[in-house]
């Protein structure tokens, strides 16, 4: 018998689980998936209420973009259901961007989402007809007021539905998503990938649907469209689940995580930070559960190796040895994060100049993308190009591989070897191949087993070399792409969106095989970390020319800042404060780093010769020196910290407490020196800084 207050419980239970599944929108039951002998999910159950904003996070391959695929009926699970309110609409935007294709306008595209208006339109419209048709006061009372009661009706709903400015509506939303006015008569299957994504993703929000399922949609858009899209969803009325792998997007917009982890869904209420704390403890709290039963199952297994043959104990041993069978067991929580091993190597090193561009002019019809422009790329050099969606960032790339037609001079160093990746490699890779094959056409000249390496580094081991391309998730279709990048081990990279479906995971170890990187690289991108980690250099498409920037992206940041805030305060001086500051040299405010072209500038141009700039020259070689030796002390520390680290977790040092409190206490005192070179370090770089702006030795 139940007791009195289970019994409440369990009503309650039932109470609970009735009310959220009469709201629910769609969700999943109990629901079991899997690809051949590849389970997915297995008894999983979700509901998606009103108003949710979950974001849908694992592992890339995990089964996110699966599970989309179920909600909205695509796959069937092999056991369990999946449910959907009869009411729901559901509007849902693929990862993958070729399966469609059309040569109707941009603007016809998504005015598609209002089929319902247009079917609603020639109701209307018939219903008017035959009104007039059928002298209403020939027709008998009754059926007179039927008629137009039901146009009444329609005309209402078309109200409703808000379908007298779809037109405008439709514009706005594509203009907000970065195309021009001119853009919207232009056939849909002249644009790439990204902005055919954006036409989807505009006619699905013009539809409004309950539910919205968005599978990685900022993948392709560039900073102010993602805002735009934040701005939109904050306000959107429905439920939305977004797959993303960009932890500041999710920030800002949910307020649920689901993620996909070891075949289960797990729930957490929160946003993404909420997430990564609450995730730490769970996974902290797994292991340990994991390792008490680890212990009790030794044990337990050691009572049955000893006993099993004891007449005695025999009926024991056997219990014990049923119950182990029964044990549910823990997972290793550590064991679940797979690591990418990208090794970028380097065949042979070039010249000191890797590419030179003269007076390079590019224009697609009246869209100017660059205009006698010059810029050069040296060894060394780690460029991020950035800049919103339209200056031509992929098309300079493009240029700069040589695989864009333009006017004006490209020239090509000495020893380089180039290797590009772009989201165009993304979809060139043929659906029908198998991983393996797609490697062994590439021309690499590596055999199979070598290969079969390389593809392993990339997560790709054992099978899954034999799937095909057709059905990789898209992080998986971007480490194949990737593996394919470097397996030419060029000393030149071009990499066009590189962390485009990665997970955060894989993203990170991208970072760290590229500051390992020997050879130089360009690469375009809108992910402000990344590019953060991985440039020393900023080129930005401004006013058709390159302007290039010596320094990382958040030097970069604060210039620009910088630069504005002076620009105030020069738009609001008076013009005789101008001329003042203009007659005394010495005291200029400091000149922006930012040249036009990197072409190096003859030295004649800059006014080296005077004294104040020879100083000022001494003490920059000076500060040089000086960061270099903060720098080598830097590197020596974190070297030092990383032999303790690997001290402290081997077994010889932590099962001895003296040794252990010994390396324990270098390590304290190693980290505290770092933190204090580190501080020494920074403020040498800003210095360094401040006297490159103040004298303009760049170039
Ligand atoms: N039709 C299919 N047949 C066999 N395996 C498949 C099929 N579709 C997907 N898979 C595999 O199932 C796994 C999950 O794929 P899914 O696309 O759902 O992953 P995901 O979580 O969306 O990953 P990503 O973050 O990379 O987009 C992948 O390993 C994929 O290769
Ligand atoms: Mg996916």
């Amino acid at each position: 018998m139940l007791k009195q207050s289970e019994q409440f419980a369990l009503a309650l239970h039932f109470y609970l689980t009735k009310i959220f599944s009469e709201h629910m929108l769609a969700g999943l039951q109990d629901a079991t998936f899997e690809f051949g002998a590849r389970t997915i999910v297995r008894d999983a159950t979700w509901h998606i209420q009103p108003n949710e904003h979950i974001g849908l996070i694992g592992y890339n391959g995990t089964g996110k973009s699966t599970l989309l695929k179920l909600l909205v009926g695509e796959y069937q699970p092999s056991a369990g259901t999946v449910e959907r309110s009869r009411t729901t609409t559901i509007g849902y935007l693929h990862q993958d961007l070729l399966s469609f294709d059309t040569k109707d306008s941009i603007l016809s595209v998504a005015m598609g989402a209002f089929e319902k208006i247009f079917e609603l339109e020639k109701e209307i419209d018939e219903l008017g007809k035959e009104i007039e048709r059928e002298n209403l006061s020939d027709l008998g009372g009754e059926r007179a007021e039927l008629l137009l009661h039901q146009y009444t009706d329609k005309l209402h709903e078309m109200e409703v539905l808000g379908g007298y400015n779809i037109e405008h509506k439709t514009k706005e939303i594509l203009q907000g998503l970065g195309f021009s006015p001119a853009d919207l008569e232009r056939p849909f299957h002249e644009f790439s990938g990204g902005w055919r994504m954006r036409v989807l993703l505009a006619k699905m929000i013009l539809q409004k649907p309950d539910l919205l399922l968005l599978d990685e949609p900022t993948n392709h858009l560039d900073l102010p469209s993602i805002e735009w899209l934040e701005r939109y969803l904050q306000n959107y009325d429905g439920s939305v689940v977004i797959v993303s792998h960009d932890k500041f997007f999710l920030d800002r917009m949910v307020t649920k995580i689901v993620e996909v982890y070891q075949q289960s869904l797990h729930f957490y209420l929160g946003n993404y930070s909420f997430y990564e704390r609450e995730k730490q403890q769970r996974i902290e709290l797994q292991q340990r559960a994991y390792e008490n039963q680890q212990e009790y199952i030794r044990q337990q297994e050691r009572f049955i190796e000893r006993f099993r043959a004891k007449a005695s104990k025999a009926a024991a041993a056997q219990s014990a040895m049923k119950k182990l069978d029964k044990l549910d067991r823990i997972e290793n929580a550590e064991l679940e994060r797979p690591s990418l091993r990208i090794n970028f190597r380097v065949d042979k090193t070039p010249g000191k100049i890797l590419v030179t561009l003269k007076h390079v002019s590019k224009h697609f019809g009246d869209i100017e993308i660059v205009k006698d422009a010059s810029a050069e790329i040296d060894r060394g050099d780690k460029i991020a190009l950035i800049g919103a969606n339209g200056k031509g960032k992929s098309t300079l790339l493009r240029m700069i591989a040589g695989a864009e037609k333009f006017s004006g001079e490209r020239i090509w160093g000495y020893n380089v070897d180039e290797s590009f990746y772009a989201q165009h490699q993304l979809e060139a890779l043929n659906l029908n191949h198998t991983v393996l094959e797609e490697m062994q056409l590439c021309g690499s000249q590596k055999n199979d087993l070598e290969l079969r390496i390389l593809l392993g580094c990339f997560l790709f081991s054992g099978d899954d070399v034999e799937k095909r391309i057709k059905v990789l998730s898209g992080g998986e279709k971007a480490r194949l792409a990737l593996a394919k990048t470097i397996v030419s081990k060029a000393n030149f990279l071009l990499l066009d969106e590189p962390t485009n479906h990665l997970d955060m995971h894989s993203c990170e170890l991208l970072i760290g095989a590229l500051n390992k990187y020997e050879g130089s690289y360009i690469l375009v991108s809108h992910d402000r970390y990344f590019i953060s980690k991985t440039a020393n250099k900023i080129w930005e498409i401004d006013d058709h020319q390159i302007r290039e920037f010596k320094g990382s992206y958040a030097e970069w940041v604060d210039w620009k800042e910088r630069r504005e805030a002076e620009r105030d305060v020069n738009n609001n001086s008076n013009k005789k404060d101008k001329n003042k500051k203009q007659e005394n040299n010495n005291t200029a405010p400091p000149q922006p780093s930012l040249e036009t072209q990197s072409i190096k500038q003859p030295t004649a141009a800059a006014p080296v010769n005077t004294p104040i700039n020879k100083e000022l020259k001494k003490e920059l070689q000076k500060q040089q020196r000086l960061f270099q030796q903060a720098e080598e002390k830097v590197n020596a520390l974190k070297k030092r910290l990383s032999e303790l680290e690997n001290k402290l977790s081997s077994p010889e040092i932590y099962s001895d407490k003296n040794k252990f409190l010994q390396a324990e206490s270098d390590y304290q005192k190693t980290n505290d020196e770092l933190s204090k070179v580190n501080l020494e370090y920074e403020k040498l770089f800003e210095k360094i800084m401040d006297l490159e702006q103040g004298g303009d030795f760049r170039g």
